[in-house]
């Protein structure tokens, strides 16, 4: 099997770097912990940054007709909610493997408890969840007063959801039963933390909470956990191997999350039982997709949760999951949320970014400088705010730069201007139980000669519901820490936790 040592470089030279990397690296690891010091002490505003986005594909529904099918079709024990892993049960093994006995000699103190046991426990607890959800999914009025009148009051008013009743139960059942283990194999600065700030914060944000000791769904011992986290961060693999090393080979990324893999299914028996598919990563680096190159077989069934969710270079809706991108400001938690009210709003579109990738070249040639009411810069003069331009809008255009993700989606849903996607193959975030339908608009590449007709058919009763419906939509897009009810950790949370209940183990 491939390590992350069994390289092309002579081994001598590999220590060498190794070495003066990890020098490098602790100066940068004190400079970065001061940096995350920061991050809650720090205010600084700037939403001016100029990026990318892609397109859209709902193909994963949080479907609930659906669910109960291929659940009540199968008595094998083994349950699908989506389609892809329960066509793939019979050959990915996942229906039909056991725990094996291990020795873990490391971080986990051996339980003189009966393995099978647990993992019956478990697959019990999730089949009542799933049984919950679909009772949901069909009683219309449920009364929810026990977890939340409120909380009910808020999913129910909403038609953002595909299914609001599902989405209440299933995120209420989450919020009851599940457990992550995080694995507690690697080193800092490259496992266990990642960037809080800037556009890769998502990723940062996510491994630190998971890693907090504060979060209500850490497992106190792997035996009780439901999904398994890889608490490695791409972003920093690139920041702290692939940069100071521009001539490393590309194909380490692979090798260093092969050998994690082989560390922790070697010392576990939680990665063979499922063949992956109950473990996760998470990752907004554009580079998080990679990670897959090389050894495809190893990841047919591990869950990537990527802002990079680009359909063409592999991301799979139905085990997948879209991470939104969110740039956070330096010292903060929240981007502004800008109110203005609709009829506040005097340009109709507007676009402010770099020439980065294919469809903006089209953008540009269309409308840049070409018209008062859909306003297309490169770059926006200095003398203007683009938080202040988004406030203004009425919708921003979010078209795809070199990777499909871009920050630009949320900040459009905080500015209450309506996000316009124009993009291929991206699958937009938490698309599983949200409809975006509800709250922007979905523009084709061919039509970007249209963006003005388009919009402009958009009635102004229409326009107002969807600009009331994204300030519902800014809970989930909201990051707390420690994690609350809906919002965009738990919301990732809840993406792993359904394809949790796809999958079935036996023991
Ligand atoms: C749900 O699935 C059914 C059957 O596959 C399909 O007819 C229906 O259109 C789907 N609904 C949504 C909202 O996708
Ligand atoms: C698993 O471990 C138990 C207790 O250590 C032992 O009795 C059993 O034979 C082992 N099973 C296998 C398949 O090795
Ligand atoms: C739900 O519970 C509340 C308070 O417990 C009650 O006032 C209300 O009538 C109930 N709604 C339904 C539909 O049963
Ligand atoms: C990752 O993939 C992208 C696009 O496919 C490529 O440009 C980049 O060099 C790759 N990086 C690594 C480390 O594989
Ligand atoms: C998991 O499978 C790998 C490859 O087959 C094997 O080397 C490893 O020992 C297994 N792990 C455990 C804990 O049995
Ligand atoms: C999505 O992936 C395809 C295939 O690698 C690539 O050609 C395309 O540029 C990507 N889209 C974006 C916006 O990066
Ligand atoms: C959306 O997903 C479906 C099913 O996975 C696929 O057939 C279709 O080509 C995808 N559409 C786009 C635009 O990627």
């Amino acid at each position: 099997m491939a390590t992350f040592f069994n390289s092309p470089i002579p081994i001598p030279f590999f220590y060498c770097l190794l070495f003066s990397t990890l020098v490098f690296l602790h100066f940068l690891l004190l400079y970065s912990l001061s940096e995350y010091q920061h991050y809650i002490t720090h205010p600084s505003h700037s939403l001016d940054y100029h990026h990318n986005i892609d397109d859209q594909n709902h193909s994963l529904n949080f479907n609930n007709t659906q669910i109960s099918r291929s659940y009540s079709s199968r008595s094998d024990g083994f349950v699908s909610i989506t389609s892809k892993i329960s066509n793939g049960a019979s050959t990915n093994g996942i229906a039909s493997v056991s725990p094996t006995n291990y020795t873990d000699n490391f971080h986990v103190r051996q339980r003189k408890q009966n393995k099978k046991s647990n993992l019956k426990i478990l697959e019990e607890g999730l089949a009542r969840a799933r049984a919950t959800i679909m009772q949901a999914t069909r009683i219309r009025v449920v009364n929810h007063s026990t977890t939340g009148e409120e909380d009910f009051k808020f999913v129910s008013r909403g038609s953002i959801y595909r299914n609001p009743n599902a989405f209440y139960q299933s995120h209420m059942e989450m919020e009851k039963r599940l457990k992550v283990w995080t694995y507690k194999e690697g080193e800092l600065p490259l496992v266990h933390e990642g960037p809080v700030n800037n556009i890769y914060s998502t990723e940062g944000q996510f491994i630190d909470e998971m890693e907090s000791g504060e979060s209500q769904f850490s497992a106190h011992h792997p035996d009780q956990a439901h999904v398994f986290f890889l608490p490695f961060s791409v972003a920093r693999l690139r920041r702290f191997v692939f940069k100071p090393e521009p001539s490393l080979p590309q194909h380490h990324l692979n090798l260093f999350v092969t050998d994690y893999i082989r560390v922790i299914s070697n010392r576990y028996p939680f990665w063979n039982r499922s063949a992956g598919a109950d473990h996760f990563m998470v990752s907004c680096h554009d580079w998080g997709p990679n990670i897959s190159i090389g050894r495809p077989e190893l990841f047919v069934n591990f869950i990537r949760v990527l802002c990079n969710a680009n359909t063409s270079e592999g991301f799979l809706p139905e085990r997948d999951v879209s991470l939104p991108e969110v740039k956070l400001p330096f010292g903060q938690l929240t981007i502004p949320k800008l109110g203005a009210l609709p009829s506040k709003r005097t340009i109709l579109a507007f676009f402010a970014g770099r020439v980065h990738g294919r469809i903006r070249k089209v953008l540009m040639k269309h409308w840049k400088d070409k018209d008062a009411e859909v306003q297309v810069y490169d770059y926006l003069p200095k003398s203007q705010s683009y938080a202040k331009k988004m406030a203004q809008s009425k919708f921003c255009l979010c078209p795809s730069g070199w990777e499909v993700a871009s920050p630009r989606v949320v900040e459009s849903i905080f500015a209450g201007c309506v996000p316009v996607i124009i993009s291929t193959s991206y699958v937009l975030p938490f698309s599983d139980v949200l409809d975006w339908s509800q709250f922007s608009v979905t523009i084709s590449v061919q039509n970007i000669p249209m963006i003005k007709d388009l919009l402009k058919s958009i009635s102004i009763s229409e326009y107002v519901k969807m600009h009331r419906r994204l300030k519902q939509v800014q809970r989930h897009f909201t990051i707390n820490r420690p994690s609350k009810r809906f919002d965009l950790i738990r919301m990732v949370l809840h993406s792993v936790w359904l394809r949790r209940l796809n999958v079935g183990l036996v023991s």
